[in-house]
C-alpha cells in the first residue's frame, strides 16, 4: 500500500468512527485512537524517514491536513451529539401547560383548638391572663398544694401515670393554680386562665380517653363571693352554648374548693325540654367549681383571711361533642382527615353545626 493509499483508508476509517460514536466519552476515545501521542496519525510520522528530504514537506503537510480534517470532524460530530442531548432533555422536561392544576387543600382548625380559642377569647376579654403549666408535674403541685395529702382518699379519683414516687403526668390543670399563686407572694389580685392536656390512667373509649384537654380558671382577690363565680359562668354558658342558656349550681366535693359545686347548663338542643344530649334531664353537666379553699391559699402564702377566690375545670373535649355533636371522643386524637375535614365548613360560617 503506497503512503497516500494508507492515509486516504486511515481517513476513511476515522471519518466512520466518528460518525458511530452515540455520545461525548465514545468521541474521546475515537480523537485518542486518531490524534492522541501514540495514535495512528502520529504513526504516519514513522514513514518520514524513507522518504527524500524533497518528499518530507510535502509528506508532513499532508499528515497535518489530515489531523485538521480529523480534528474538525471530531468538532462537528461533538456538536451534533450536543444538540442531540439538549433535544432530548427539552422532550424529556416538556411541560404541558393544559395540564388541570393539583388541587390545594386548605387545612381547617381542629374542633378542640376552635372550643379552646373561643373560651380564651372570652377570658381575655374579661382581663384574664392565660397562663400554662407543665404536663409533667411534681405530686406537690399536681395534689398535695391541692389540699389532697398523700393519704387522701380523693386521690382515686384520679388515676394517674406516675414517672416517678414523686413525678407524675398531671391529671388535671389545677395545678397550675398552686404555681401561680406562689408566684405572687400572696398579693392579689389573680385572673388567670390555664388550657393544656391531662392525662389519666383510662381505658379509651367513646367518652374516656387516657390523654385530654381542660381549661383551669382561677380568680383570688379581695371580696371575692359565690356570686361572681356564677356570674362568670353563666357568661361562659351563653357564649359556649348560646345567649338564652342558663345554669345551676350542684354540691359537690373537690378537695381543693369549699364549697364546691358541679354545674349545669341547660339543654342547648331541646331547650329543657328533655332529649338524647341532655339525656332526658334537661340539663347537661359541663363543669367543677367552687371557692379556693383556704388551705390553698394558705400553702401558697396568701391570706385567707384577706384574699378569698374561685376556680373552676373544664373540660374542651366534651363541650366540643356537645357543640359539634361528636358521638366518640377518639375522634379528637386519630387524626383521620375525614373527621377533620368535616369543620371547615364550619369554620367558613363561624358559627356551630349543633
Ligand atoms: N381538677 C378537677 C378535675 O380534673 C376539675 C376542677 C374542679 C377544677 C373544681 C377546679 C375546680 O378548679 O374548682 O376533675
Amino acid at each position: 500500500m503506497t503512503q497516500s493509499e494508507e492515509m486516504s483508508q486511515l481517513k476513511q476509517e476515522a471519518l466512520v468512527d466518528i460518525n458511530e460514536a452515540q455520545d461525548e466519552k465514545a468521541l474521546q476515545d475515537v480523537k485518542v485512537k486518531y490524534l492522541g501521542k501514540k495514535g495512528s496519525v502520529s504513526g504516519l510520522m514513522k514513514h518520514m524517514k524513507e522518504l527524500s528530504n524533497e518528499e518530507k514537506p510535502a509528506y508532513g503537510q499532508k499528515v497535518n491536513e489530515l489531523r485538521e480534517t480529523i480534528k474538525s470532524e471530531i468538532a462537528s460530530r461533538q456538536e451534533v451529539l450536543a444538540n442531540e442531548q439538549l433535544e432530548a432533555q427539552l422532550r424529556e422536561e416538556k411541560i404541558d401547560v393544559t395540564l388541570p392544576s393539583r388541587e390545594i387543600s386548605l387545612g381547617a382548625k381542629h374542633p378542640l383548638t376552635r372550643t379552646i380559642e373561643e373560651i380564651e377569647d372570652l377570658f381575655l376579654g374579661l382581663g384574664y391572663e392565660i397562663v400554662e403549666g407543665f404536663e409533667v408535674e411534681h405530686d406537690h403541685y399536681n395534689f398535695e398544694a391541692l389540699n389532697l395529702p398523700k393519704s387522701h382518699p380523693a386521690r382515686d379519683m384520679q388515676d394517674s401515670f406516675y414517672i416517678t414516687d414523686e413525678i407524675l403526668m398531671r391529671t388535671h390543670t389545677s395545678p397550675v393554680q398552686a404555681r401561680t399563686l406562689e408566684k405572687r407572694n400572696g398579693q392579689g389580685p389573680v385572673k388567670i386562665i390555664c388550657p393544656g392536656k391531662v392525662y389519666r390512667r383510662d381505658s379509651d373509649d367513646a367518652t374516656h380517653s387516657h390523654q385530654f384537654t381542660q381549661i383551669e380558671g382561677l380568680v383570688v382577690a379581695e371580696n371575692i363571693r359565690m356570686s361572681d363565680l356564677k356570674g362568670t359562668l353563666e357568661l361562659l354558658a351563653k357564649e359556649l352554648f348560646g345567649a338564652d342558656r342558663e345554669i345551676r349550681l350542684r354540691p359537690s366535693y373537690f378537695p381543693f374548693t369549699e364549697p364546691s359545686v358541679e354545674v349545669d347548663v341547660s339543654c342547648f338542643k331541646c331547650k329543657g325540654e328533655g332529649c338524647n344530649v341532655c339525656k332526658h334531664t334537661g340539663w347537661i353537666e359541663v363543669l367543677g367549681s367552687g371557692m379556693v379553699h383556704p388551705n390553698v391559699l394558705e400553702m401558697a402564702g396568701f391570706d385567707s383571711e384577706k384574699y378569698t377566690g374561685f376556680a373552676f375545670g373544664l373540660g374542651p373535649d366534651r363541650i366540643a361533642m356537645l357543640k359539634y355533636g361528636i358521638e366518640d371522643i377518639r375522634h379528637f386524637y386519630t387524626n383521620d382527615m375525614r373527621f377533620l375535614e368535616q369543620f371547615k365548613s364550619v369554620e367558613d360560617r363561624g358559627e356551630a353545626e349543633c
